[in-house]
């Protein structure tokens, strides 16, 4: 199976790579990971709540709005496994695919077992954050359970730009682009884009406080892999996000899909292989650095070329 995106282009490209989100294309996607990962997810939320979910009580309406379009979304895409029927302020709420069923008085807090993105949130696999429509765009509230090395505790009140200080330097123009983008984007016109990482787990929770020990094990690990091995041992970790203007509050909903798989998966289709390697080839020494390349470089490109002659 290959995953459902795949980002690399042609080369390496300083773009923010984002796209109109169309109406036939879902805000929030489910695929036959859906159990399991709501299983962990709620697992996560039971046993240490405060670090995977924070959000400031101004952030209320904005969370009600992203209940109401990812509720509306999942049973506009997903019909066979999602029903809401509206009977004005009372909504009924039907998840087949985990059997569940709520009532609940929209905009009424004390109606939810949770705040309404706590809840929400519980029903998606993607991860979900608010950013303020202030102008420095600042982390106000999210759900986050499948972070790529980060956690909401270090990100929590910080604007856009200063969530994104560790990236290359080389990024910077194209973030203040993106500055610019989070503080025009309008409600109706959501847009979405690709993110991609190499990881030598498929663990969906790299919250930040693995980060020592997960680092460590790569520094050991990374340097083993060979040609022969890396294709089962590493998996492309990418990202699709989607950035959605609320109407009522100016809020930006931010979410984040996961999606992972072996790089032999991926690098069995010619097309993806010759890409993936082009966009390594080309991109900054910086970019490498910053994704943790260098561990595991020299048998990852190997191994791609080795792909692309073979076939
Ligand atoms: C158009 C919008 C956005 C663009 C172009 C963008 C771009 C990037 C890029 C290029 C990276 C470097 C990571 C990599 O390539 O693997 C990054 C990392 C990151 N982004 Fe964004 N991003 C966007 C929106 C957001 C938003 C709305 C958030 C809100 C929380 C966010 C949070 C992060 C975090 C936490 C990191 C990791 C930073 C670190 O290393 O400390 N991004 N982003």
């Amino acid at each position: 199976m290959l995953l459902p995106y795949f980002p690399f282009e042609e080369r390496y490209s300083f773009t923010m790579g984002t796209f109109p989100l169309k109406e036939t294309d879902p805000l929030v996607e489910v695929d036959e990971h859906y159990v399991a990962e709501i299983t962990e997810k709620r697992r996560l939320l039971a046993e240490d709540h405060g670090y995977y979910f924070d959000a400031l009580p101004e952030t209320l309406l904005a969370q009600w709005e992203v209940l109401d379009k990812v509720l509306r979304s999942l049973t506009a895409f997903y019909p066979q496994h999602f029903q809401l029927k509206i009977e004005g302020d009372h909504w009924h709420w039907h998840n087949r695919l985990l059997d569940e069923q709520l009532s609940f008085v929209f905009e009424d807090n004390s109606s939810l077992p949770f705040s309404p993105l706590d809840w929400v949130g519980r029903q998606v696999q993607e991860d979900l954050l608010l950013m303020a429509k202030d102008e420095a765009v600042s982390l106000k509230a999210g759900q986050l359970c499948f972070p790529n090395d980060w956690d909401l505790g270090e990100k929590f009140g910080k604007s856009f730009l200063d969530i994104h200080t560790h990236i290359p330097k080389v990024l910077g123009s194209m973030m203040l682009t993106a500055q610019k983008l989070m503080e025009r984007i309008i409600a109706h016109r959501p847009v979405w884009r690709l993110n991609w990482n190499f990881k030598i787990h498929n663990a969906l929770d790299m919250s930040s406080k693995y980060f020592v020990a997960s680092r460590k094990e790569l520094a050991e690990v990374g340097p083993t892999l060979t040609p022969d091995t890396i294709g089962e041992r590493l998996y492309l970790r990418i990202e699709r996000q989607t950035l959605t203007r609320l109407p009522r509050s100016g809020y930006i909903l931010f979410g984040i899909h996961t999606y992972q798989n072996t790089l032999a998966n991926e690098a069995k289709d010619l097309d993806r292989a010759r890409r993936m390697y082009q966009v390594l080839a080309s991109a900054p020494r910086e970019v490498i650095q910053y994704k943790a390349i260098p561990y595991f470089e020299e048998a990852l490109i190997n191994y791609l070329k080795q792909n692309l002659i073979e076939t």
